[in-house]
């Protein structure tokens, strides 16, 4: 649908043209085509779906239920996985169109796909996400925006370059009590910001549930800790395991360090092995450091300063991301930020504290200094001078955004810049540093070690953009 013509036009753009040309409204209603579930396929966005493990799916119904588009692929290196995920979608259209797909490439160039939705964990961002912008897909792509900050920077480029339409899954922007608390700092109603407290998770959370079970193995060993599990020890020996049939382990480490496979360490935990995630700190960042920098107007900027400390287990134990941590930043316009996780001082969630008042928004829950602030999901419009981007639904606005080709509310600058107070954060961490960074240019100041820490090497035969 979106493929060049020797014209240059895309057939997407044609066909807005030429519905623009007879004055017929781009999407047809139900009654008038005959569908009362599909739009008319002309008028359809055709979707891939590139991961299926934690948050494939919840995106996935997201965009069924929207009857624009039309999910017809979806691709997993899991088969049990790809199988649930075929299911789930030929279930919804009760027919057995959707394509399956064990390589992310060929999903990728198949012409019939239009935009994808990808959930891959994190240390797989880069490839797909810059191969689908090669291939003139737009992008549902998930936060953080990628393993690294060069990584991000490749990303940006190749959806530049390709003029892709990008939506990042930090849907709490199109949650209305976000904006509303962005809106009460934007309208300079707490006065002028000083500081930011943006808390996050700590620890490690087994998402798999699978934990005890390798406990339980290991109890002969008087062992009864993860943190045991150490390579050289019997401990790990025990833990190693084959990897299951269905699963496609060598492509599933990708790009990253061959490690031998054990189970608590893929499907949704990979997040607590720096190899291929970045623990709660980045898991989290690009959540609620992106609401921060929403209500501050740095969507495009960031920090000057950085300087972090966590409490990490050994570098090589089967969980290895910081448990406790805590980043104070400087930003250039004299405001400070403490992210932190695990510490009793800084609430899960976003405050912002200025010079008249303050506000605090998480997931379910709100406060501010003016208990005015607190009625209604929306500020009262005489407060409203400044208005932010308005989405009701991050799926929706995606799609309305791939049709108008005008920006979505989480660009992927936008992306970018919201993660790149974990990623520094988590460098000095590691280098026990502090790190000044030139937002503009995007670059350490001094610190060689620091600046090794913007990339990372790719396992051959994989290459970064
Ligand atoms: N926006 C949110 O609220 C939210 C919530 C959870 C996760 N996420 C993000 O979603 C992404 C996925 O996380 P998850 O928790 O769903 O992970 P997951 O491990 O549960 O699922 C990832 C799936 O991708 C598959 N996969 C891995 N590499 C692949 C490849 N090269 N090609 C095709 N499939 C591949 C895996 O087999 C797995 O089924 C992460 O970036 C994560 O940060 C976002």
């Amino acid at each position: 649908m979106k493929k060049k013509t020797s014209s240059g036009f895309s057939r997407r753009k044609f066909i807005a043209t030429a519905s623009a040309a007879i004055a017929l409204p781009l999407i047809l209603p139900g009654y008038a085509t005959g569908f009362t579930r599909r739009p008319r396929p002309s008028n359809r966005i055709n979707l891939g779906v590139i991961g299926w493990g934690l948050q494939g799916p919840p995106n996935t119904k997201s965009f069924l239920a929207l009857n624009d588009c039309q999910v017809v692929a979806a691709c997993d290196l899991d088969k049990n996985y790809l199988q649930d995920a075929v299911d789930t979608i030929n279930d919804y259209y009760q027919n057995t169109d959707c394509k399956a797909y064990h390589d992310y490439r060929e999903l990728l160039a198949s012409d019939e796909i239009d935009a994808v939705m990808i959930a891959v964990p994190d240390h797989w961002h880069e490839l797909v996400a810059t191969e689908a912008a090669r291939q003139n897909k737009d992008i549902y792509g998930e936060k953080p925006l990628a393993q690294t900050i060069t990584e991000q920077q490749a990303i940006v480029r190749a959806v530049q370059q390709n003029k892709i339409i990008w939506q990042t899954g930090s849907w709490q922007r199109s949650q209305a009590i976000f904006r509303k608390a962005a809106e009460i700092v934007r309208n300079g109603l707490i006065g002028e910001v000083l500081r930011v407290e943006v808390g996050l998770p700590a620890g490690h959370n087994d998402l798999t549930q699978t934990a005890p079970e390798l406990l339980r193995r290991l109890a002969p060993l008087g062992i009864d800790d993860l943190a045991a599990v150490r390579p050289g020890t019997p401990a790990w020996n025990i833990a190693v395991t084959k990897p299951p049939a269905e699963l496609d382990y060598e492509t599933w480490i990708g790009p990253s360090k061959m490690e031998p496979y054990i189970s608590q360490r893929i499907h949704r935990n990979w997040r607590w092995n720096y190899n291929t995630g970045g623990g709660q700190l980045m898991d989290w960042v690009g959540h609620h450091a992106d609401i921060a920098h929403w209500g501050l107007g740095f969507d495009n900027s960031g920090p000057s300063e950085i300087e972090g400390h966590g409490d990490f287990p050994a570098a090589d134990a089967l969980w290895n991301t910081c448990t406790k941590y805590r980043i104070e930043l400087k930003y250039p316009q004299n405001i400070t930020m403490t992210i932190a996780g695990g510490y009793d001082d800084i609430n899960l969630g976003v405050k912002w504290i200025g010079t008249d008042g303050w506000v605090w928004v998480n997931r379910g829950g709100f406060d501010a200094s003016n208990p005015a602030w607190k009625i209604g999901k929306s500020l009262p419009e005489e407060l409203r001078k400044v208005k932010l981007y308005e989405s009701a639904n991050h799926q929706r606005n995606f799609l309305d955004c791939v049709k108008s080709r005008q920006p979505t509310i989480t660009p992927v600058e936008t992306a970018h810049h919201s993660t790149i107070p974990g990623h520094l954060g988590l460098i000095s961490m590691l280098t026990g540093r502090k790190i000044n960074w030139d937002a503009a240019s995007e670059k350490i100041i001094g610190n060689p070690e620091a600046i090794r820490l913007l990339t990372r090497a790719y396992r051959a035969p994989w290459q970064m953009s």
